[in-house]
């Protein structure tokens, strides 16, 4: 299977996240922790340059966490300060203003040698689509926060949110481009639906996605349509297609429409907590 990307509106984006990367002290950025490494674009650390780094592995809810406690691992050995969140429910978001006071610590002291004190660190979230940035925010900002409009001195128009007395953050998120000339990490991104589904062919990537299954998960399918094992995926699929009553008209199994049902109870976690890239060792 074959992706292509087309990054045209997103030199635009760019130089506009460049931009914006001129105002904070820290960058906050969301990956899916399932694919830790595919849904991490890596144009982003040039950009980078002298800021603190904060790395937030989200959805961490559908992952494996013996895996995603080894991506901890990983990152904080690359220099990054790293938390496990689920935006959606709000597990760990309010650890993460630790994270940033940590991520920030040399930035404070200094602040307070030269007398400044109280100026508040200045954060931005950034992310590929659909890694969870704007649940994120929301979960993160709260109702009870204030939002800033332009400062004196600040691109005008630049919105941001007070989430207490020592951080801001800005209100829109950077977006990031996903990045695959490597067409697994192109894969991986069709798995969690990051990349758009009309651009790959269902049934192909659930034949894909139930290979690495039975590879590192083979319980996942079984288990979870109480069906039994079978030889090969086909067979397996047909009987996904059978117990839940996916039938053509002529009474002949649906695989199509089987095939969605797989996909989407992956993506929402219905096969359980499965990772699908680990470090390397
Ligand atoms: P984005 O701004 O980065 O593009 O992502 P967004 O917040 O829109 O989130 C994309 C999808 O991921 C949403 O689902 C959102 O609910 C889900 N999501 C975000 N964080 C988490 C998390 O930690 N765990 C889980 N399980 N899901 C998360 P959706 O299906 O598009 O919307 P909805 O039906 O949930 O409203």
């Amino acid at each position: 299977m074959e992706f292509q990307w087309y990054p045209g509106h997103m030199s635009k984006a760019k130089r506009a996240m460049q931009e914006d990367l001129k105002l904070i002290n820290v960058i906050i950025e969301l990956v899916d922790a399932r694919v830790p490494l595919s849904s991490k674009n890596p144009d982003i650390d040039p950009m980078a340059n002298g800021k603190s780094r904060i790395i937030l592995l989200n959805k961490c809810d559908l992952a494996d966490s013996s895996v995603t406690a080894r991506w901890k691992k990983y990152y904080e050995e690359k220099g990054f300060f790293v938390a496990l969140v689920n935006s959606k429910n709000g597990k760990g978001v309010k650890q993460v203003n630790e994270v940033i006071q940590s991520a920030c610590k040399e930035k404070i002291e200094r602040d307070r040698r030269r007398g400044i004190l109280n100026r508040p660190i200045r954060a931005m979230i950034v992310g590929i689509p659909n890694v969870g940035k704007s649940t994120f925010i929301n979960s993160f900002a709260g109702k009870s926060c204030t939002k800033t409009g332009n400062k004196p001195g600040v691109t005008k128009g630049k919105q941001w949110i007070r989430l207490n007395k020592n951080v801001e953050l800005l209100d829109t998120p950077g977006i990031l481009w996903p990045k695959f000339e490597d067409q697994t990490v192109g894969l991986r991104l069709a798995f969690i639906g990051s990349i758009k589904d009309e651009l790959s062919n269902q049934y192909e990537l659930c034949m894909l996605l139930m290979q690495y299954l039975g590879e590192h998960y083979p319980k996942a399918i079984p288990d979870t349509y109480q069906i039994e094992p079978a030889e090969n995926e086909v067979e397996l699929l047909e009987r996904v297609a059978k117990r839940r009553g996916c039938l053509k008209a002529g009474g002949e199994h649906d695989l199509d429409k089987a095939a969605n049902y797989v996909i989407d109870d992956f993506r929402n976690g219905r096969l359980g907590c499965i990772s699908l890239e680990q470090p390397e060792k």
